[in-house]
């Protein structure tokens, strides 16, 4: 079980004593939008202020809100000392050289955004675990919209998107990803 929230209702920042006691009662692994629910989506999220939340507890923490590049990822990552970014915006390219990272606690450097088959391993490994999270016949139709960004964000010919996103046999369409992205480059940061 895991838990996102935003830093707190209003001023109160309550988020680092409900991250405390999420993780007493087993919750894994913390997200939290940097703007409080008095905010909205107004202003911009407070990356900074998330490292309270990360003194506060040892499970995985992951950072969120405004997190449109991997320029912005790193900052947050930095800011905040999380292990990860949760980014809504951009889905399928720009974060994924922040991803797995660890870069904000300044334990391991950020690594470079894989390019063709570095890139075709993370994009099949992210196919297998929404397989293996969803089942067969959900996961595949969850995995649809995830690869068509991924082959999008590479520039993959449209004909080789609709065959992907119209196959229900895994094995072909982590076969045919692989072929699509085999000599892509880096997605853009
Ligand atoms: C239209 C819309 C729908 C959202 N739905 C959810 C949701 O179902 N669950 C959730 O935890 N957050 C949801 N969010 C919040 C986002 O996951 C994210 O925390 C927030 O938008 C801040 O990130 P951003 O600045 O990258 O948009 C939603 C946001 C928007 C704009």
């Amino acid at each position: 079980v895991t838990l996102k929230t935003r830093l707190g209702w209003d001023e109160d920042r309550s988020a680092p004593d409900l991250a405390r006691r999420a993780e007493a009662a087993g919750v894994r692994l913390v997200t939290i939008h940097g703007r409080t629910r008095c905010q909205f989506y107004a202003g911009r999220a407070d990356w900074a202020a998330i490292r309270a939340v990360r003194e506060a507890v040892t499970v995985p923490l992951v950072a969120n809100g405004d997190i449109g590049s991997a320029a912005d990822a790193r900052a947050a990552l930095a800011l905040s000392g999380a292990d990860g970014v949760h980014d809504r915006a951009r889905r399928a390219g720009k974060a994924l050289a922040a991803r797995a990272g660890g870069g904000g606690t300044g334990r391991r450097p950020v690594p470079a955004a894989p390019a063709g088959e570095a890139l075709a391993d993370l994009v099949c490994a992210h196919h297998e675990e929404m397989l293996a999270f969803y089942g067969r016949a959900l996961g595949g139709r969850v995995a649809r919209k995830h690869l068509g960004w991924y082959l999008d964000a590479a520039g993959a010919p449209s004909a080789a998107r609709a065959t992907v996103v119209t196959c229900d046999d895994p094995a072909r369409v982590a076969a045919l990803v692989r072929a699509a992205l085999a000599h892509a480059p880096a997605l853009a940061a």
